[in-house]
């Protein structure tokens, strides 16, 4: 081997543990963790139902191969609902029958909405996004009495 392509290598190999070294010990130093998916953290940890007032719901829904979280979802007549939806995994639908709501659950995006349900009855959740096998029996409900 040349001696100027022994000094290369050395070379290259110290590039590359100067820049492991610089890039993992900076990033350890300044606290950066690895990217991650944000449905990991509260408030998107889980799927839930807040009381904000008298008829008045916040709703974190996660969409998930092949459920939505809630899945089920009472509420009283008159009540004003803010959905906020992501996916765990894939792309996702979420529409409401009967409502005016047709959204895209994502990965790494929140989508929100809201919702006066002032008719009680049943409302279907439906996934209008294929997403695999379990599509077709991905649904939920929304219950206002
Ligand atoms: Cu989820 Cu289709």
């Amino acid at each position: 081997m040349d001696r100027f392509e022994s000094l290369a290598l050395k070379l290259a190999f110290g590039l590359v543990i100067v820049f492991f070294v610089a890039i993992v010990g900076l990033a350890a130093l300044k606290g950066i963790d690895v990217p991650t998916c944000f449905t990991d953290f509260p408030p998107f940890k889980e799927g839930k139902i807040i009381q904000k007032g008298d008829r008045e719901y916040e709703v974190h829904l996660l969409a998930r191969m092949w459920v939505f979280e809630p899945n089920r979802i009472e509420i009283p007549a008159g009540s004003k609902v803010t959905i906020y939806t992501t996916s765990v995994d894939v792309q996702h639908g979420f529409e409401i029958e009967g409502k005016a709501v047709n959204l895209m659950t994502i990965p790494g995006a929140v989508n929100k909405m809201e919702v006066m349900f002032n008719k009680p009855g049943t409302y279907r959740i439906v996934c209008n996004e294929y997403c695999g096998l379990g599509h077709s029996a991905m649904y939920g409900e929304i219950i206002v009495k």
